[in-house]
């Protein structure tokens, strides 16, 4: 089955803002945000269950149950702490692209995540376009808008970054959901597997 390509709505050029040059680069030597926490929605804090949370991404969500979640999407392997800080350090080098998030519930264990990847492109006016990837919500989670709240964070990032627009590929059963986040079918996915 071919997994349509799904994109947002264009936020209009007036409205755009500029990639924002105070977005504060993190110290990777500690367990600060992935990216700066001023990215992440206030109105999307403000509409989710009570006691729960959504923030960047930190080192230390290995130990809350990060890769548990995951699971539901896909295959994840066994990842060690030491192989996970290989490639946590590799994105934070690359925070001004590399855009994951985290739900938490009341007792911090993370049970929803989600990632925003932002293509810098020569095309329309050195346009940049959000890459919407591994939306996971832990199982018994499911059907509390957490979902819907990651994908409303992803796009309050990718506005805010500076994208034109953002797209996902997703299985035909994901469909409605995407359509329920405001995203309408724009395409055909292709993939080479190696
Ligand atoms: N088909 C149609 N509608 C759906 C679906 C679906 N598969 N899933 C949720 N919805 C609807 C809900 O009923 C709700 O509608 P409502 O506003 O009328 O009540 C709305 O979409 C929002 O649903 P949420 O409660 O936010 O969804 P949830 O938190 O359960 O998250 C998700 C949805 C992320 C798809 C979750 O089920 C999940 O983790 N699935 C397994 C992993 C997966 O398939 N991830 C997506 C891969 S594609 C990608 O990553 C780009």
């Amino acid at each position: 089955m071919t997994a349509p390509v799904l994109t947002s709505t264009p936020v209009p050029e007036a409205t755009k803002p500029i990639m924002s040059s105070t977005v504060t680069p993190i110290d990777i030597e500690t367990d600060g945000p992935l990216f700066s926490p001023s990215l992440i929605s206030p109105e999307v804090i403000s509409l989710l269950p009570t006691d729960y949370t959504i923030r960047p991404m930190r080192r230390s969500d290995y130990h809350r149950g990060y890769l548990d979640v995951l699971r539901v999407l896909t295959t994840v392997g066994e990842i060690s702490e030491e192989a996970w800080n290989q490639r946590y350090d590799w994105i934070t080098s690359r925070n001004d692209e590399y855009y994951l998030l985290v739900v938490c519930d009341g007792a911090d264990r993370v049970v929803g995540t989600g990632s925003l990847i932002v293509e810098r492109k020569f095309i329309h006016s050195l346009g940049m376009v959000g890459h919407i990837e591994d939306i996971a919500v832990e199982k018994n989670q499911q059907g509390k808008k957490l979902g819907l709240r990651i994908i409303q964070a992803l796009d309050y990032v990718a506005a805010q970054v500076g994208c034109y627009k953002s797209i996902l590929d997703c299985s035909e059963v994901n469909e409605g959901f995407y359509v329920k986040c405001g995203f309408k079918r724009a395409g055909l996915e292709m993939a080479h597997y190696y």
